[in-house]
């Protein structure tokens, strides 16, 4: 207790605030952010007729987490990082920096395949050629709609691949040859791309409910196919990849024949694929079917590592393959 009341001192005078723990939890209240005891139950109760700790740091409110969010005081010596741009003006996302961008390698070739012709490959061809109907009753031509929806679930695979590499490293005293990292990196791309196209397209609460059933469906079949063959895993999203070149290809139609609205490129694409000021949403399509691309090739050579009797690991990963 008195280490407790001795740290509450100096949280005080640190912050300004009436800080009452050094174990704290942070909880969203009214608009504000509140600091909570986890100690005890009765503690607890008393904190939360205890403070508002926020710093007012100005700016506007962003609703991306951008530098004009409030920074809250932290006992923790956490403090706002203040990151600039090329040009010296602020950067303005918090959810990734500069050195994180890039410019995608638009060269790429579209048009590889992986013609199946083991079992298994005809497995993983035909899973995704048989779901790629629903999806196009589902959506029809709305492939702004669609990008979004797809989005949801092109960005699980890499982290549940990640992650089971993660844990066979862990479990297995052993490296991943880089792995995990290019895996989780294809998830967090996924996910910027998801992150970029609901500046185009919201989602209505249906929606948003078929995302919540096919992301609990989808994760744990993808799980266990993992874990039963990553051979195939890989194989599948190396399919998956295709039909997304395929459905960005169409999207793309719909653009240059004017039955999609070519707007303005979301802010947050410009920064993070390097783009001109000026680019429309045909530009990103185009990053991003780049994008879809290096995983195809990364997924389709995973997949042939196994093939050919080697596990991940024994191939240096294709790290900052864009
Ligand atoms: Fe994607
Ligand atoms: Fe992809």
């Amino acid at each position: 207790m008195l280490m407790r009341h001795g740290t509450r001192g100096l949280a005080r005078s640190l912050m300004g605030a009436r800080l009452s723990s050094a174990n704290t939890g942070l909880v969203e209240s009214m608009g504000g952010v509140r600091w909570r005891s986890t100690l005890t139950l009765g503690e607890s109760e008393k904190e939360h007729k205890e403070q508002v700790v926020v710093t007012g740091s100005g700016g506007n409110n962003n609703e991306h987490g951008g530098s004009g969010n409030k920074d809250v005081s932290s006992y923790w010596g956490i403090k706002p990082v203040q990151v600039k741009k090329d040009d010296g003006t602020p950067w303005k996302w918090n959810s990734f920096r500069p050195w994180e961008t890039y410019q995608a390698d638009l060269t790429i070739d579209l048009k590889k395949h992986h013609v199946p012709t083991t079992l298994l490959d005809k497995l993983a061809y035909w899973t995704v050629k048989s779901l790629r109907f629903p999806t196009d009753v589902f959506f029809q031509r709305r492939y702004g709609c669609r990008a979004m929806m797809l989005e949801t679930v092109a960005a699980v695979p890499g982290m549940v691949g990640g992650m089971l590499l993660h844990f066979k490293s862990l479990r297995r005293f052993e490296h991943s040859g880089g792995w995990i990292k290019t895996l989780l990196d294809e998830a967090e791309n996924e996910r910027m791309h998801l992150m970029t196209f609901m500046e185009v397209s919201q989602p209505k609460w249906y929606e948003r409910a078929l995302v919540f059933s096919v992301q609990g469906v989808f994760f744990n079949a993808y799980f266990l196919a993992y874990l039963a063959s990553p051979k195939l895993a890989h194989r599948v999203v190396g399919y998956l990849e295709e039909e997304a070149i395929h459905s960005y290809t169409e999207f793309l139609k719909e653009l240059d024949k004017g039955t999609i609205e070519n707007v303005p490129a979301p802010a947050i694409a410009i920064d993070y694929w390097r783009l001109p000021a000026d680019s429309t949403l045909r530009d990103v399509v185009m990053v991003v079917r780049a994008d879809e691309a290096h995983h195809r090739d990364v997924n389709h050579f995973a997949s042939d590592i196994h093939y050919q009797g080697q596990e991940l690991k024994d191939s240096p990963a294709p790290l900052g393959y864009h």
